[in-house]
């Protein structure tokens, strides 16, 4: 993006891609958002490398994330039996993900990735650690 407003750090969120929410039963979880707000799942999608199952609920733009754990050992099943279910993260689009993250380790974050990787439906991610994000893990999505 270019314009009169270039931010100093040089990779501005664009939207918000997701809310992600961890959840025990994927399906019950589903059912419930589509009877109670009329959501509609868009795509479904197992993600091995980090042993969750996602179910992304249109939401205009943005999409409801379900996340459910498919091993014991992922980080969404260590995160369901510390903290229960509830909000796991917030992702927010970003034109250019390796940009921006660079951005962010250059102004001192911590971040989770060091590099970006590949997201669900063809994405380009990378997390930003919640320590350094006032408590909320912050996912950067390119699509
Ligand atoms: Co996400």
């Amino acid at each position: 993006m270019s314009g009169a407003h270039e931010s100093a750090a040089g990779g501005e969120f664009t939207e918000i891609d997701h809310v992600a929410i961890a959840v025990q039963d994927l399906d019950a979880a589903i059912v419930w958002y589509e009877e109670t707000f009329g959501a509609r799942v868009v795509h479904r999608e197992t993600v091995e490398h980090d042993g969750v199952e996602e179910a992304l609920l249109a939401v205009s733009d943005s999409y409801i994330q379900l996340l459910t754990p498919t091993s014991d050992d992922s980080t969404v099943a260590r995160f369901l039996a510390t903290r229960g279910e509830g909000l796991h993260h917030v992702g927010f689009r970003v034109e250019d993900c390796a940009k921006t993250l660079q951005a962010a380790q250059d102004a001192g974050v911590r971040t989770i990735d060091q590099v970006p990787r590949p997201g669900s439906r063809g994405t380009t991610v990378a997390f930003i650690h919640p320590k350094s994000a006032f408590g909320t893990l912050i996912e950067l999505v390119e699509e």
